[in-house]
């Protein structure tokens, strides 16, 4: 799995504070549905993906550029700023729930390490051939789980978003796509969400298989077909093709981390296939049997040189158009720490830099979508340099 970058830290905060955390309540609960009935279709029509303005802003763990991740805060606050499509990652609870962090170790993101009542859960895992030490969702119950509050995961680099450290819980998957009913109803328009299965041959080898609780919920919630207003996506080929098999519908992505690197499935399979098979034109065409697009690490589109500075584009964009699949790369952030060099901008690695530069340089290569933790920033310049 691709690992975080340098952090950063924004600098742009007005906006951000006045609209608050909207109709949540402080336990990160979701408000009681006004009417039973479905929320109306999307602007995307009968929600095919192909309706979606592009490039499609997809809020990254919601709006974490400022909120902690995977908040309700941090998804309202997404559709708040114009995100066209709201990015949940789901692991599961020793009880089986899933419920919404990027990883199962919880010790980065929630205040789990000053409940003494769970000291004794900290231990060494190996995830996916890495070691982590901490606390793992798989180790608690849901009802567990709900006693701890979500924080910001760098706070050395986002000190704002620590203003909002304990305002909410962890969210359920299922909480969250009631949590998109109720804004459905509210906005006229059904929220597409973009959901990824996380570390998903590791939870089947421990009894917690993620597909079919997805599926299940999915269907719960009419979001199991083509027009349901959710993409699906991973990192592990097998997972979206375990959906698809599970008769899901819905338009799924292929993540692609480094050239080198082999999706964790594989390496389970001994299926010696690297990334960099996976983007030839053969490899494109295979994954266009099961999914409709790649999710690429945005130096697979633009590559980096030894200094940070973009060079020539490559012809993945091409490529991947050539096998009918779209382009979601990840992730834009504003801050200079993670923006290449060319549009860094003074000395302070926490503080913004040309954004906009970036972002109209990677609208250029002809990308579908593009995921941010700032999606205010990725709409404006999508309304100026998108193509639609
Ligand atoms: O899912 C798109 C992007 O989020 C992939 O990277 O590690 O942040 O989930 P990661
Ligand atoms: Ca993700």
């Amino acid at each position: 799995m691709h690992q975080e970058q340098r952090p950063g830290r924004r600098t742009v905060l007005g906006a951000a504070a006045a609209l608050g955390a909207g109709a949540m309540t402080l336990g990160g609960g979701v408000a009681p549905a006004a009417a039973a009935a479905p929320a109306p279709a999307s602007r995307g029509g009968g929600g095919s993906y192909k309706d979606l303005p592009v490039p499609t802003v997809i809020g990254h763990r919601g709006a974490c550029g400022y909120r902690p991740e995977h908040t309700l805060g941090s998804y309202e606050y997404a559709l708040a700023m114009g995100a066209d499509v709201i990015e949940q990652d789901v692991v599961p609870t020793k009880d089986g729930h899933l419920v919404c962090r990027h990883e199962n170790d919880i010790t980065a993101t929630t205040d789990v390490a000053s409940h003494p009542e769970f000291a004794s859960r900290k231990t060494t895992k190996t995830v996916d051939g890495e070691k982590h030490t901490g606390w793992f969702t798989e180790d608690f119950t849901l009802a567990e789980l709900k006693t701890l509050r979500a924080k910001e995961r760098i706070p050395g680099n986002r000190q704002h978003n620590t203003l909002y450290d304990g305002y909410w819980q962890v969210p359920t998957f299922e909480e969250v796509l009631k949590w998109a009913e109720e804004q459905g109803r509210k906005r006229g328009r059904r929220i597409w969400l973009h959901v990824e299965t996380k570390h998903p041959t590791y939870f089947r080898k421990a009894g917690l298989g993620l597909e079919e609780r997805l599926a299940k919920l999915l269907r719960r919630y009419n979001r199991s077909g083509r027009g349901g207003h959710t993409f699906l996506q991973s990192f592990e080929p097998s997972s979206l093709q375990r959906l698809g098999r599970l008769g899901i519908d819905c338009p799924k992505i292929l993540l692609l981390d480094d050239l080198p690197t082999r999706p964790w499935d594989f390496v389970e399979a001994k299926d010696p296939r690297t990334v960099a098979d996976l983007i030839t034109p053969a490899g494109l065409k295979w994954v266009s049997g099961f999914a409709q697009g790649i999710g690429p690490w945005l130096n697979l589109i633009i590559p980096r040189d030894a200094a940070g500075k973009l060079t020539k584009p490559t012809t993945l964009v091409r490529d991947a158009h050539s096998a009918g699949l779209i382009l979601h790369p990840y992730t834009m952030r504003n801050e200079n720490s993670f923006l290449p060099a060319d549009f860094q901008r003074g000395t302070d690695p926490n503080a913004y830099g040309d954004a906009f530069g970036a972002f109209k340089t990677y609208f250029a290569t002809g990308i579908d979508g593009i995921f941010s933790d700032n999606p205010d920033t990725a709409a404006l310049a999508r309304d100026a340099h998108g193509r639609r």
